[in-house]
């Protein structure tokens, strides 16, 4: 059996397939894969493990009705035609659940550098610019007793909050599609409408999916609902927020700060104004990197080949 993989996964997925007899060819330029040279090379394979944000839509399936699996390298699936590969019978694996901690430490951290405005600030050191002890200018805000709003409880929503509770007994309310009552029981997260998520958080967090619905949610609209001293992390997905609003918003003090590990498009501009705003703080969709998860990632992506390739379940499978 032969697997294309369109990027570089960690080596511990790769000893997997190869120990169970998968001819594995690989892409390894540091540019990614264009949607016809994707096509071409899944020509004579039986399974893909698509790293990045190549687009699974209904040409590449159909040009590829062959495949027997398409193992993601990520938990997001929005650049999947679920739909279209369900009809093709072409199963989609994903990464949920191993990547969770690492991605909550990402809005964690995202968080406490807004808090504290610690990359504007470093920022000023770089360009020569720490100058004297002042008692007063550019200071943060704390965290201690606030109010947490997750947008999208589920497991790295869940990992998020425990941590803001453990780090600053922070309140937690939740907003999410459907009720989760393990989490409300498990941390005592109270399930709050959009509206009220917007006007009572102090920080919301983006955890959800991108699909129809949740694409720029964060919009003029929200942000004028937010409080002015909140903050907004997201280490979701760049479309769930958008961008201009967002500026805006930030320009106007209509919200305090910033943080995103997600931007709409990816790369961001190196011109980008967020970039030079004092209460923001931006990383290059990082979240699950950590040589830890990434090679659970790839042990996981290795598994939904193998099982796909076996006529048995993925572990883990895309179903909607
Ligand atoms: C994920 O796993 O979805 C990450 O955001 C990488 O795309």
């Amino acid at each position: 059996m032969k697997v294309f993989i369109s990027g570089r996964i960690a080596k511990s997925g790769l000893t997997l397939l190869e120990e169970n007899n998968i001819e594995v060819t690989q892409w390894k330029e540091s540019r990614q894969i264009t949607a016809s040279e994707l096509i071409e090379a899944c020509k004579n394979v039986d399974g893909l493990v698509s790293v990045g944000p190549n687009k699974i839509n209904a040409d590449f399936l159909n040009a590829c009705k062959h495949l027997k699996v398409i193992a993601l390298h990520s938990v997001g699936y929005d650049n999947v035609d679920v739909a279209e590969a369900n009809k093709l019978n072409i199963p989609i694996g994903n990464t949920p659940g191993v990547l969770s901690g690492a991605t909550a430490d990402t809005a964690f951290l995202l968080m406490l550098a807004v808090s504290r405005k610690a990359f504007y600030l470093h920022k000023k050191i770089i360009k020569g610019q720490w100058q004297n002890y002042e008692p007063t200018p550019e200071l943060g805000i704390e965290l201690n007793g606030k109010t947490l709003g997750i947008f999208g409880l589920g497991n790295i929503g869940l990992e998020m909050a425990k941590k803001c509770i453990g780090a600053y007994k922070m309140k937690v309310i939740y907003n999410n599609r459907n009720q989760n009552p393990e989490a409300e029981k498990e941390i005592g997260a109270k399930y709050v409408s959009f509206e009220e998520l917007l006007a009572e958080s102090d920080v919301i967090s983006v955890h959800t999916a991108l699909t129809k619905e949740t694409k720029n949610k964060f919009d003029a609209t929200a942000f004028e609902k937010m409080k002015p001293q909140s903050i907004f992390i997201n280490t979701a997905r760049g479309g769930i927020h958008n961008e201009e609003d967002l500026i805006h918003a930030l320009e106007q003090k209509l919200i305090w700060g910033a943080g995103l590990d997600v931007t709409n498009p990816e790369p961001m501009s190196a011109d980008n104004p967020l970039l030079n705003m004092e209460s923001v703080a931006v990383l290059p969709h990082i979240g699950s990197a950590t040589e830890e998860t990434r090679s659970a990632m790839a042990n996981l992506v290795a598994k939904n080949i193998i099982a796909a390739l076996n006529g048995d379940a993925l572990p883990s499978r895309v179903t909607d």
